[in-house]
């Protein structure tokens, strides 16, 4: 039988281990992909630490995956051997629910699949997946690149297209990780007016040249008394991961201001009715997308030329590139490759 490579987490808050497996084969509606590369996400923190329902173990983790279709199970159509493809943080949904009826696989509440959670993700040469889970990987963009926007990618673009914010509207963007830096690129070629916000004079060069119009410093500003001077923001895309960053620019919204969550703050938010009152502002999340928001993604990338900064590592070193994301210390998205 032939094997493969894979790095798992054998627990919840388990070491991440080398494994050898075989490699497996697709069942009916499934495909198999051979994954050229994998993003590192802030989420693959839920995996390795077991810190979300649902979770079984050994888990191999990994959302952001591109690569090629390297097998097809039976009944597949409209995929085929050789094609480029890559799968996200949705990993395949009933088609029969109420949501999946209206067309809203991400909220399908039957038989969701979280990819590298409730089923192996891409920290491995091959995996296999739901085929209404796979998007498309256009020619200009290569698999080390493309792999970031399967979820960084989709999550800031979709929270952006979907926000009301509307070409010359403000729009500021919290935090310059991962996701954030994507998201700074997409505010900027959606003719937003883009005001990038973190933590540090260093990152304002990254952030001017992803296309930010302004950059906020965190450290030494009040931001969202800055954010005032600037006429407040129409909407505020907040990526980052401490709640108390958050807190600190919600008062930054501008008339029918808007907050949309989609990092996850590490503690309760904080406002007045008042704020919310007056100015009719509001604070909403955004859960990543649907395989063909990911398409979309993709297609608007290859159009516009927004491509994540990396830091490619050989799949071996999964342990060590997962450090450096979790340390804030990746310029800015760290990317493992299987050399396939
Ligand atoms: N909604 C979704 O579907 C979705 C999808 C993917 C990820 N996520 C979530 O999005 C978040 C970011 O993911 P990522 O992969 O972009 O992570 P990342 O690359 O590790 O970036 C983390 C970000 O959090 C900020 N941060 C961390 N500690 C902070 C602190 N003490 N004070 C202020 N800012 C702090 C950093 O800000 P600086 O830039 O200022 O250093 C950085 O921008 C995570 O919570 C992740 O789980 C959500
Ligand atoms: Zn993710």
């Amino acid at each position: 039988m032939p094997r493969m490579r894979a790095v798992q987490v054998l627990h919840a808050k388990g070491p991440f281990q080398q494994v050898e497996r075989e490699i497996p084969e697709p069942n009916a509606g499934a495909v198999r992909i051979k994954v050229q590369a994998c993003g590192i996400c802030h989420s693959d923190e839920y995996a390795k630490e077991g810190s979300r329902p649902g979770i079984t173990y050994p888990r191999i983790p990994g959302h952001e995956i591109a690569g090629v279709i390297d097998a097809v199970g039976a009944g597949v159509q409209g995929w085929e051997v050789g094609q480029r493809a890559g799968v996200g943080w949705h990993g395949g949904h009933c088609g029969y629910c109420d949501s999946c009826r209206r067309g809203d696989f991400v909220t399908c509440s039957k038989a969701r699949q979280i990819t590298g959670l409730t089923c192996d993700g891409g920290y491995t040469e091959y995996m296999l997946i739901s085929a209404a889970a796979v998007a498309a990987i256009p020619d200009e963009i290569s698999a080390t690149d493309a792999a970031p926007l399967f979820c960084a990618g989709v999550t800031t673009f979709n929270a952006l297209r979907n926000s009301g914010a509307r070409p010359g509207d403000a729009v500021a963007i919290l935090g310059l990780g991962g996701l954030g830096h994507l998201g700074v690129q997409f505010a900027a070629k959606m003719g937003f007016e883009t005001i990038a916000i973190a933590r540090g004079k260093e990152k304002e060069p990254f952030a001017k040249k992803l296309g930010a119009k302004h950059y906020l410093d965190s450290e030494s500003h009040n931001v969202a008394a800055e954010l005032e001077k600037l006429g407040g923001a129409r909407v505020i895309l907040s990526t980052v991961t401490s709640g108390k960053a958050v807190n600190a620019l919600l008062g930054g919204m501008g008339i029918n201001g808007k907050t949309v969550l989609v990092g996850n703050p590490d503690q309760p938010l904080e406002i007045t009715g008042r704020l919310l009152i007056a100015g009719r502002r509001s604070i909403s999340g955004w859960p990543s997308g649907s395989p063909i928001d990911s398409q979309d993604t993709l297609d608007f990338c290859a159009l516009t030329g927004v491509r994540p900064m990396t830091e490619v590592f050989p799949l071996e070193r999964a342990p060590e590139a997962y450090d450096r994301m979790l340390s804030g210390k990746a310029r800015f998205r760290a990317v493992l490759s299987t050399g396939l």
